[in-house]
């Protein structure tokens, strides 16, 4: 009989490693079972279940509408095609803001509901105090900074943040929070990719970035918008490798033709 292969699990101190190596972590979103075990048997570092399935998954227009119950779902569906990557799990809009007990209970339910590896929140001192209960009790947390979306009704558009000194320090600030705290990365979104390097470069935790720069220690994309399912969304930092939607179109079509010509089943896709 021959043993499993034995396979060598992300953890976060495998990250920590990489930033001091150099080596560059990748990371991509998923909200299912199926794409979720194209990328972790791919080699993709870590699965984000980001509430960016509110928006690719659900049709809504923001991440606010996704609930707990909902993450919980897609994340769960997520962990059973993973044999290796790390899988960490956005925590939705109104599952922590309110109060600190209100973060941990929501982070409990994710870690014993889903069997994920990791939490991740928005936001830099305003959370502070749940993202330190969350460690404490044992959950590892990567932080959120910059373009914020679960913030986007304060903010207004989705156009790059910090540019001005007074955003670029309070995110300096709290990017040193939350690694003070003991998060074991930080993503950071839309933000200029200088001020992205000085972060990066100050910190001993990995940054994540999107739309942040190169210089950033790993890089993370939503995965409709890389493979090309969702092509409606350009922005200048997105690059798209695939264009499933096109594929996909020009095989259903072609499927609708063959059921309409009666070509599709023939004699031998039947029994
Ligand atoms: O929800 C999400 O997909 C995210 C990434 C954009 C980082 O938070």
């Amino acid at each position: 009989m021959s043993a499993a292969k034995e396979v060598k699990k992300i953890t976060t101190n495998t990250l920590q490693k990489m930033k001091q190596t150099g080596e560059k972590t990748s990371m991509i979103t998923a909200y299912d079972y199926s794409f979720a075990k194209i990328f972790d048997a791919a080699g993709i570092e870590v699965i984000l279940v980001g509430d960016s399935a509110s928006n690719v998954m659900a049709g809504h227009e923001t991440t606010l509408p996704i609930t707990l119950d909902q993450m919980i779902y897609h994340a769960s569906s997520v962990i059973r095609g993973v044999q290796r990557s790390l899988v960490v799990v956005d925590m939705p809009f109104g599952s922590y803001q309110s109060n600190s007990k209100e973060a941990l209970v929501s982070a409990f339910r994710i870690m014993k509901e889903t069997g994920a590896h990791a939490v991740k929140l928005e936001g830099g001192e305003e959370v502070l105090e749940s993202v330190k209960r969350i460690i404490a009790a044992g959950v590892p947390v990567m932080g959120h900074l910059g373009l914020t979306p679960q913030s986007i009704y304060k903010f207004g558009t989705y156009n790059v943040r910090a540019k001005d000194e007074t955003e670029a320090h309070k995110l300096r600030k709290d990017a040193k929070l939350l690694e003070e705290a003991g998060c074991f990365a930080i993503v950071l979104e839309k933000i200029p990719a200088l001020l992205a390097k000085e972060v990066s470069e100050s910190l001993h935790i990995p940054t994540i970035g999107i739309g942040a720069g190169k210089h950033c220690d790993g890089q993370v994309l939503v995965m409709h918008d890389m493979l090309g399912i969702n092509t409606a969304f350009k922005p200048r930092f997105l690059r798209q490798y695939l264009n499933i939607h096109e594929l996909a179109s020009t095989a259903v079509k072609q499927y609708i033709r063959d059921v309409k010509s009666s070509d599709f089943p023939n004699e031998l896709e039947q029994y």
